[in-house]
């Protein structure tokens, strides 16, 4: 009896497998189930095995185990093909179509972004490594480590936006320098290009915006380096007749500190609007390092010294390419993108 149930069962089954196709593959799951299952009909005739005569089981397990391995196999190679059916259909649906004609929206990189790109490759032909800092900052790296306290006045011209007491978005790339000499020993020249925000909007400001800081410690460094690496920065960025100006100026970590500005790229200084009839723009704000800086970030300053320098990135870019609302960088418009390229 149960011989004949297993062997009926081999051939129903088998026929229903046999049945399935591609697109109801999935009643294969139920036929295991139905089959294989804890009440399938394969392990209810199983169960048979207990009432049979000793002599009978071994030939009866034997059948029970070839049923069962015919028609795992027969599940598994179907499975197996249809699997391999899906992956050709889903690449032949993913192909491209290299012959269809392109369009002509061809992107290009932000103008903020090529600005980068060139300050990088410039710096990096100079010998900077470049590093990143986090945009959220702590009161401490973005302050108190540039030799700028609690209640310093210097503290309101980068008035930015602060998470509680202690954790604020950097108002200034300069952060990195001060997390960067913890850690480095001189010599060192890095640059650090990134996102800086400030309590800051109008056609000039935006609340976020993008600097890049560089320095360099070394021995022996003085104002001559510093004028030398800007003259070359300045000439390589807006042309070979380029010229820079220093104008005294204060930053609680920089000592002397200077205000540098650089002869207009629109009329090489004879004077427009771009420079407001001056013929200079100014540009970055830049020193030797203060050696309390050096000091707290634990550089021998009687050994050490160096010099920094700061650009705005969004003013570069604005100038490069004669736009004067730096909304315009931030708003996505596609026609004012357009005339990037
Ligand atoms: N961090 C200064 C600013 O944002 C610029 C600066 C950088 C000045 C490095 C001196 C040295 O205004």
């Amino acid at each position: 009896m149960l011989i004949e149930d297993l062997n009926k069962l081999k051939e129903d089954i088998g026929k229903e497998i046999d049945k399935v196709n591609y697109h109801i593959r999935k009643t294969l799951a139920d036929i295991r189930v139905k089959v294989f299952g804890k009440s399938g009909s394969l392990t209810a005739l199983s169960k048979g095995m207990r009432d049979l005569p000793n002599e009978e089981k071994p030939k009866v397990g034997a059948l029970i185990n070839e049923v069962r391995s015919f028609l795992e196999e027969k599940i598994s190679n179907k499975e197996k093909a249809f699997e391999e059916q899906e992956l050709v259909e889903k690449l032949e649906k993913e192909k491209i179509d290299i012959t269809e004609p392109s369009n002509d929206k061809v992107g290009a990189p932000h103008p903020i972004s090529a600005v980068l790109d060139k300050l990088t490759d410039i710096c990096v032909s100079l010998g900077f490594s470049v590093v990143e800092g986090p945009e959220i900052e702590t009161d401490y790296y973005n302050f108190e480590a540039l030799n700028t306290p609690k209640n310093h006045p210097a503290r309101d011209m980068q008035d930015t936006f602060f998470i509680n007491e202690n954790i604020l978005v950097r108002s200034q790339t300069s952060a990195v320098q001060a997390r960067e000499m913890e850690v480095r020993k001189p010599p060192f020249k890095i640059i650090c290009p990134g996102k800086t925000y400030r309590n800051d909007s109008d056609s000039t400001h935006s609340p976020v915006f993008h600097q890049i800081e560089g320095l360099v410690v070394d021995e022996n460094i003085s104002m001559a380096d510093l004028k030398t690496m800007l003259t070359i920065l300045m000439k390589r960025l807006f042309g070979e007749d380029t010229t820079i100006r220093f104008r005294p100026s204060f930053f609680p970590f920089t000592e002397p500190s200077i205000e540098v500005d650089v002869s207009c790229p629109n009329c090489h200084g004879k004077g427009c609007q771009t420079c407001k009839g001056t013929g200079m723009l100014e540009l970055l704000g830049a020193g030797i390092v203060n050696p309390k800086v050096l000091e707290i970030s634990g550089i021998d300053s009687k050994k050490y010294r160096g010099f920094a320098f700061g650009l705005g990135l969004d003013r570069t870019a604005m100038i490069l390419n004669s736009i004067n609302n730096i909304r315009n960088f931030y708003r996505n418009d596609i026609r004012f993108l357009n005339q990037m390229k």
